[in-house]
């Protein structure tokens, strides 16, 4: 390869693994496939797509995602032992291209304290996960965990122990996001330099933010010849979350000049898939979140308006269009077609099937005889409102009312029903009306609910916006939550209260004794 073409960098994505680790942000299995379309429209070249021995839920999630999403290599975690790579390959099977990811904590500290084996276990260990994960398939990813506050020495013989065994790729995560740039392309050189068969793997890295390092330290690895990068969108992930992928992929392509390398990503695709993610899992995306946050190509000063105006690149690195922003919020309304809608939902990243287009094309219709004007953002609500409804049947509002006025205590009368079957109605009295509409839900249900949070945004543009609620409620310890939309605001509360409801139903319904997560390892 001469210097001038550029280096293909692999992009990992970990949003439904990795990412989805983040408090508050697991997603349902519908939820899930949804964001799997959206990544591979987006052109990563791997989805990590959860960790089966987790959950069967987590299983649930890889084997469909491995059976029904085509182009990406389909990934699934497991720990360095027998019962988790069978596990992982009981769900990847049937992916088009599957990879196994095994991994093993090598730091002094996670040997002493998590693991209590020494350094020749963790060897032992590493490579019969590698060969028990290559009896399966043949692409195979180690990970060492907390590599980079792994002693050189013993990183280098680890790596090449797993590549003797026949890892394929060898990923070098900061999991505490403890190192800095220049010492993690150091830590990567050295692998290169010392490790005399690295040229038989893919070397990869995997940054957490918990300093605000992690883009910062997966660039100094590519300058220094990692050709992986995991990351996340919108950079969720454990704690401070992971290297965010909108960054790490407009960073490379727009200073192209100083890294030479190239991505299989659609940079158009980014805002919407940045937007359909913060929406599944109700993290919202700062406003000055580089490239993807709203204010990410507003300018402000005069200056700049003015530069801007004489010629865009005195103050612009990138176009707005390249990463996705349109430049006009197309306006639906009474008389726009399913067509038009089904090309609205595309472009804001949902892939819709026939039967869900006709059920939001039959909401988007209630919706324009109340509204004249329906924009993107009303559109991704009653798309949103019907995923995470569909996702998580049971309870359903039949109807409310609402008494409530200065100097008399808010009472509402709500109506449930069971699967559409079996109205219950209930009357209770409140602090306030979302007080008394979270205990009249209890009443019903019989489920316990402590508020953790509520939050109400407007979707669009107007005082007639579809109002957002999301809440996160915690029941036996776990935290939950769930979203409603609707032009009411005490009705789109009400709908969040009961797809938190359902959604408790349904994990408890699925849930086992050992859930585990990589933390547990
Ligand atoms: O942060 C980490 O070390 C991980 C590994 C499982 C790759 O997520
Ligand atoms: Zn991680």
């Amino acid at each position: 390869m001469s210097d001038s073409t550029p280096r293909v960098i692999q992009i990992f994505d970990t949003t439904l693994r990795d990412g989805e680790q983040s408090p508050g942000a697991s997603m349902n299995l519908a939820e899930k496939l949804e964001v799997a379309q959206a990544l591979s429209d987006l052109g990563v070249d791997v989805m990590e797509a959860g960790f089966p021995i987790a959950s069967p839920g987590d299983f649930e999630a890889v084997r469909e995602i491995a059976t029904s999403i085509r182009g990406p290599i389909i990934c699934g975690l497991a720990r360095c032992n027998d019962g988790d790579i069978d596990r992982a390959w009981e769900a990847l099977q049937k992916a088009q291209r599957a990879r196994i990811h095994v991994f093993l904590a090598t730091s002094a500290i996670h040997r002493e304290f998590k693991l209590r084996m020494t350094q020749d276990q963790i060897v032992e260990r590493a490579v019969s996960g590698v060969k028990r994960a290559l009896s399966y398939c043949d692409d195979i990813e180690f990970s060492a965990e907390d590599a980079a506050r792994t002693e050189i020495d013993f990183l280098c013989r680890v790596v090449e122990a797993a590549i003797d065994a026949g890892a394929t790729t060898i990923n070098v995560p900061d999991t505490v996001g403890y190192t800095t740039p220049i010492e993690m392309a150091a830590r990567i050189k050295a692998l290169l330099d010392r490790v005399p068969n690295i040229d038989k793997a893919i070397l990869s890295c995997h940054c957490h933010d918990d300093l605000g390092l992690a883009v910062a330290n997966s660039l100094a690895a590519v300058a220094a010849g990692a050709r992986q990068i995991e990351c996340t969108i919108n950079g969720i992930g454990e704690r401070a979350g992971n290297c965010s992928l909108e960054e790490v992929v407009m960073a490379m392509r727009t200073r192209s000049d100083f890294y030479s390398t190239s991505t299989g990503i659609k940079s158009e695709r980014l805002v919407p898939t940045s937007r359909l993610v913060s929406k599944i899992t109700g993290m919202d995306v700062q406003r000055n979140k580089a490239i993807v946050g709203r204010n990410a190509f507003a300018h402000e000063a005069g200056i700049h308006q003015d530069g801007m105006l004489k010629d865009r690149s005195t103050y612009e690195i990138m176009r707005p269009e390249d990463v996705g922003f349109s430049k006009t919020d197309l306006v639906l309304g009474k008389h726009s077609g399913r067509a038009a809608l089904a090309d609205r939902a595309r472009e804001l990243g949902y892939r819709l099937t026939g039967e869900q287009l006709q059920a939001l094309f039959d909401q988007f219709k209630i919706l324009a005889d109340k509204k004249k004007n329906i924009f993107d953002g009303d559109v991704a609500a009653l798309i949103q409102q019907q995923i995470s409804g569909a996702a998580v049947p049971g309870w359903s509002l039949v109807a409310y009312e609402l008494a409530s006025g200065s100097g008399q205590a808010p009472s509402v009368k709500l109506t449930l029903s069971m699967e559409g079957k079996n109205s219950t109605e209930h009357v209770q009295q409140g602090d306030g009306p979302i007080d008394a509409a979270f205990w009249a839900v209890e009443k019903i249900t019989g489920i316990k609910l402590t508020c953790q949070e509520f939050r109400v945004s407007s979707a669009s543009l107007g005082r007639d916006a579809i109002g957002e609620v999301t809440v996160e409620v915690e029941h036996e310890g776990q935290s939950y939550r769930g979203m409603g939309a609707s032009t009411d605001s005490v009705e789109a509360t009400i709908l969040a209260i009961l797809n938190s409801v359902n959604r408790i139903i349904t994990e408890k319904s699925l849930r086992t004794a050992n859930k585990v997560s990589p933390q547990d390892a």
